[in-house]
């Protein structure tokens, strides 16, 4: 049985490129930190344990999920100091590693299984992924020898204008032998940058008459490595790209795909259909036969099954089947649309339930309340749920009518079947079947809105 590879991710660089505060793996990629994506990827391929180098613990530690642990670099001195402080704090790990950045999120883990393979089956100390990206960039230049084998990488701010026109170049990711890699890294000197390098890894793989395997891939793509912003919206746009193609060859409709955006950890069941200019953020989870859009802002949404939700903005709401939303309208966390919800336009929710059935069409906001089944709120309505010290809530019965711009000050309870005619201010509850008007509201006769019994 193969054993299991060892992940070594480099991520303690200082991000100079970045011109940021905070560390560059932990700006976010579609959703998650640029991190938490090259994590899944060695996850993906196989690797345990994963060993992140970094400049401090807590953030990718976090990361990590017990998958691993973080080897502190303090201070940067290169990437291949940055493995030579991995294999430091990995000392009982034997068989094969991974190495990789923590600045290449596309990198997939079918190629990191592919460079392992290349590794058994051509008996090499190490196995580059390579590709032919132009001559115009950062990359370290891959210089073969003259029988085609790759002798060395040589940096491209390092590189003589003659290699630096080598169409071949290092998209960083590496299979390597364990048992070498320990006695390679420690030969590993500084170079003229003050840095040591990993790259120079390949040069001593020759001088040990050690054989290096390249696999030169065409997907240039998943090298992409993440050096400033600009590289960052590239990425960002392949990655996104990436993430809407699962989904349609899973089942779900694009109308404009390139219009939208759907972060990584997004759900969205087949059937659905996705139109123009919709965002779907966070763990937002998508039910079947349900339409969102055009122009939706979904943040960590959970929507049912044939729901439809039009040019709103939802976030940290829950919608059960069949509920249609907008347009314009805002749900905020901690709404809850039960079956067969319709809200129509301006409306706001906010930490509050409506029961099955209950319709809200038009400019009202419902705050901290819970609403009953059936219930008919008027255009205009308002829960006044803060009174300026703490927030208050509002109970509205099965089958309530609240008519148009009624004001209902919370602490306050509408009770089942009762009915509050137009411009209500309703500051005492009002009982069971009744209907209250004025200002304030008085209840002045009884008309229960409730089906009888059989
Ligand atoms: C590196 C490669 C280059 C390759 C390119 C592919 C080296 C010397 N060069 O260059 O051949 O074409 O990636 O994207 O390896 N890091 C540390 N500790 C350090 C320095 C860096 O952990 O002391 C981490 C960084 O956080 C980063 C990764 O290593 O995630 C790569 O470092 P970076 O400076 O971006 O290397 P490149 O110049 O892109
Ligand atoms: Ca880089």
């Amino acid at each position: 049985m193969k054993d299991t590879p060892l992940a070594i991710v480099l991520a303690a660089g200082l991000s100079t490129r970045m011109k940021s505060k905070i560390p560059k793996v932990l700006h976010p990629l579609a959703g998650r930190p640029l991190l938490a994506h090259v994590l899944e990827t060695v996850r993906a391929a196989g690797a345990r344990p994963l060993v992140v180098v970094s400049k401090e613990s807590a953030s990718a530690g976090a990361l990590l999920d017990g998958d691993g642990g973080v080897a502190v670099q303090d201070p940067p001195r290169g990437t291949g100091d940055a493995v030579r402080v991995a294999l430091a704090s990995a000392n009982g790990a034997t068989g094969t590693a991974y190495i990789v950045y923590g600045d290449t999120p596309l990198l997939r883990a079918e190629t990191l299984r592919r460079l392992r393979s290349l590794l058994e089956t051509r008996g090499a100390a190490l196995a580059i992924l390579t590709g032919e990206v132009g001559t115009d960039n950062a990359y370290g230049r891959v210089v073969r020898d003259a029988a085609g084998d790759v002798a060395r990488v040589v940096e491209a701010r390092l590189a003589t204008p003659e290699e630096r026109r080598l169409p071949e170049s290092n998209l960083g990711a590496y299979a390597v032998d364990l048992a070498w890699l320990r006695s390679a890294v420690g030969r590993l000197r500084p170079n003229e940058t003050g840095e040591i390098y990993l790259t120079d890894l390949i040069a001593e793989a020759t001088r040990d008459g050690k054989r290096v395997a390249a696999h030169r891939t065409a997907d240039l793509e998943e090298g992409m490595g993440v050096n400033t912003r600009v590289d960052l919206a590239a990425a960002e746009a392949a990655m996104r790209r990436r993430i809407r193609d699962a989904h349609m060859l899973a089942g779900v409709t694009f109308r404009d795909p390139d219009s939208c955006q759907v972060d990584a950890d997004v759900t969205i069941a087949p059937e659905a259909v996705i139109e123009r200019g919709t965002i779907l953020e966070g763990k937002t989870r998508i039910g079947a036969g349900s339409r969102i859009g055009p122009y939706a802002i979904l943040r960590d949404t959970t929507v049912g099954e044939r729901c439809t939700v039009e040019n709103s903005t939802l976030e940290g709401a829950t919608l059960e089947d069949e509920v249609t939303i907008g347009p314009y309208s805002h749900l905020r966390p901690g709404a809850y649309l039960e079956r067969g919800v319709a809200m129509g336009n301006f409306g706001e929710v906010k930490n509050a339930r409506l029961r099955k059935g209950t319709k809200m069409h038009h400019f009202s906001y419902v705050g901290d309340a819970d609403v009953g089944e059936r219930v008919n709120i008027g255009a205009g309505t308002i829960t006044l749920n803060y009174d300026g010290v703490r927030k208050n809530r509002t109970t509205i019965g099965d089958d309530a009518f609240i008519g148009s711009d009624t004001l209902l000050r919370a602490p306050v309870t509408v009770g089942a079947g009762a009915t509050t005619g137009a411009g209500a201010v309703v500051t005492k509850d009002v009982p069971e079947g009744m209907v209250a008007v004025g200002m304030p509201a008085r209840a002045i006769k009884k008309a229960d809105r409730r089906k009888k019994g059989p």
